[in-house]
């Protein structure tokens, strides 16, 4: 099947496009307080956070390519420990997969887990874990569907100040 894309991992001259797909996926979740209120140098930071995942031999980027130099899509993959007092001792976090509106349903989210999934083989990794927003309640069908288990709800509730 042809995809109109290239899958490839991320280097620096990517920064930009990166910044810009995650300025796209922070709007599809506008309506989630915890990732709507981006820090007012947020994407300076974001910007940073790409480039490391890129130069760190424990993370990586991968992007899908268009012929035009644009990006259709991208995830990114980094080792992270575990508590100390739980097992597995780390696994491989899969962060901010994202395809553009105009690229879904072709199969590219598919094509970006398995890069995702080949590099945690690499990597000797035994789990990956993908975290979601409860109210994003696509990707979370897509991810059941896909056989991602969901073992931890985040709940969150603002403090009330106008009590003693
Ligand atoms: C979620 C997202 C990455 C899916 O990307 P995609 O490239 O369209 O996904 P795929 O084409 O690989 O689809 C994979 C499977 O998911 C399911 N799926 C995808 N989009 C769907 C939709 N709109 N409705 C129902 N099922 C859907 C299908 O089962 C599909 O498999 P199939 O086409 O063989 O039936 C994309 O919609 C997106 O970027 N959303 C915004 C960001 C986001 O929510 N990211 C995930 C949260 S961290």
């Amino acid at each position: 099947m042809s995809h109109g894309s290239t899958l490839r991992e991320a280097v620096d001259d990517d920064l930009d496009e990166l910044v810009a797909l995650w300025s796209h996926y922070v709007r599809e979740h506008r309506f989630n307080p915890a990732y709507n209120r981006v820090a007012r140098t947020g994407f300076v930071s974001r910007r940073a956070a790409f480039a490391r995942n890129i130069g760190d031999e424990n993370a990586t980027v991968y992007v899908l390519v268009r012929k035009d130099g644009g990006l259709d899509g991208m995830i990114t993959c980094r080792m992270e420990e575990n508590h100390p007092y739980f097992l597995p001792p780390r696994f491989a976090r899969i962060q901010t997969p994202f395809v553009r509106p105009d690229a879904r349903r072709k199969g590219n989210l598919k094509r970006l887990l398995t890069a995702a999934y080949r590099w945690a083989r690499e990597w000797e990794f035994m789990e990956v874990r993908l975290f979601i927003g409860a109210d994003n309640v696509l990707a979370n069908a897509i991810a059941e569907e896909l056989g991602f288990d969901a073992v931890e709800v985040v709940r969150r509730k603002a403090v009330d100040w106008g009590i003693r």
